[in-house]
């Protein structure tokens, strides 16, 4: 089955089975800060962007993706520098292995786009789908406030 979609900035026409998860097409097609851990919706570790909302790739069926627009970390280095997201995390100590990480910068970029009050406990509550074993949330979330901070500033 022919599956239409945007992926990246680019339209792609998918031959696939419209029940692939996301998750093994991203991966199927080299995007691999797309992260393949739980498989069950529970860790975030292969969040994605859909219509600009953060998604869990792994509970996505490719037939659900027709028309949609598909965001992975990938998308960020189109920029010469490293985009503002993760710049703040690095600048804050955030990353420790990394296997979180795609999943926790795009959640960040979606609560972002929301242009509402940034709040901690809105940071906090974008990345609760997000597990990591490593960070204990302190910088994250840190990072994040910090970035969406200067953003709200900006567009003031
Ligand atoms: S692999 Fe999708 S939420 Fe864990
Ligand atoms: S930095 Fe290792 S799982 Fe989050």
């Amino acid at each position: 089955m022919i599956i239409q979609f945007e992926l990246n900035g680019r339209l792609i026409k998918a031959d696939t089975d419209p029940g692939t998860t996301l998750l093994e097409y991203l991966r199927g097609v080299e995007l691999y800060s797309v992260k393949h851990g739980c498989d069950h919706g529970e860790c975030g570790a292969c969040t994605v962007l859909m219509n600009s909302k953060s998604v869990n790739a792994c509970l996505i069926l490719m037939h659900a993706v027709g028309g949609k627009k598909i965001e992975t970390l990938e998308s960020f280095s189109t920029h010469e520098q490293l985009h503002e997201i993760q710049e703040s995390f690095l600048q804050a100590g955030a990353v420790q292995c990394g296997f979180c990480t795609p999943g926790m910068l795009l959640s960040v970029e979606a609560l972002d786009r929301e242009n509402g009050e940034v709040t901690e406990a809105k940071v906090k509550d974008a990345l609760n789908g997000n597990l990591c074993r490593c960070t204990g949330y302190v910088k994250p979330v840190e990072a994040a406030l910090k970035v969406l901070k200067k953003n709200q500033e900006v567009s003031k």
